[in-house]
């Protein structure tokens, strides 16, 4: 039985992934800061769902919640980033560009790198993370969250190069959607 986590999975994409993972019958570890949103999805399947509640910005539990959620699945094949944040920010607030950074770029670096290195150690695995097409570009509207998902896209890259140097069956995708019609999709007429 093939096992998954992802980081994310309490609403929009994440909760979507996980949902059709364990309709092709993975284990799924699914994550999330809102316990109570982790435990509706987890009652949908209380066989396949296991869940972790943490927050990705909170760097100092991030590895030791990947551990336990590994131990309890039984192992890791697939690991999926979908957290992320995205706030409009005309007024250019910090606080809101210092949060998006860390979430999109300090938390994703840290379960990134676990993931990898968990990868590498036991040589196959496939680490995917949602990135956006908006990292292809800057945004007067968005310039944190458009910036923090080039950075995405470039890091990816780097760990993609850095699988295929070291000749391992580990894989990185980078999917980077158009608006999809979740939570984070904010603004007036986007579909
Ligand atoms: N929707 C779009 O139009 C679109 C387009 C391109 C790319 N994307 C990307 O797709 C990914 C998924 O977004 P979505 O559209 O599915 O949005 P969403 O419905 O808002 O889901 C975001 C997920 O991220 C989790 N999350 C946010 N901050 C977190 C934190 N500090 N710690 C742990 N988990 C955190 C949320 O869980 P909790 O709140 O429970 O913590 C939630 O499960 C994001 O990276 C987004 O940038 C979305």
């Amino acid at each position: 039985m093939q096992k998954a986590i992802i980081i994310g999975a309490t609403s929009g994409l994440g909760k979507g992934l996980a949902r059709r993972l364990a309709d092709e019958d993975y284990n799924v570890g699914i994550t999330g800061r809102r316990t109570e949103l982790l435990d509706e999805l987890r009652s949908e399947n209380p066989n396949l769902f296991y869940a972790q509640t943490f927050d990705i910005t909170d760097i100092n539990k991030i590895v030791e919640k990947l551990e336990i959620l590994t131990s309890q699945l039984g192992g890791l094949d697939l690991l999926i980033i979908c957290s992320g944040i995205g706030d409009q920010n005309e007024e250019l607030n910090y606080e809101i560009e210092k949060r998006t950074i860390e979430t999109n770029v300090i938390g994703f670096t840290c379960v990134a790198n676990w993931a990898f290195n968990y990868f590498e150690n036991q040589k196959n695995g496939h680490l995917v993370a949602i990135s956006s097409v908006g990292g292809l570009r800057g945004n007067r509207i968005t310039p944190s969250y458009n910036a923090t998902k080039a950075y995405q896209i470039n890091y990816l890259e780097g760990l993609r190069q850095k699988a295929n140097k070291i000749k391992s069956q580990i894989f990185v995708t980078d999917v980077r959607p158009g608006f999809v019609a979740t939570a984070m999709a904010k603004g007036k007429g986007l579909f």
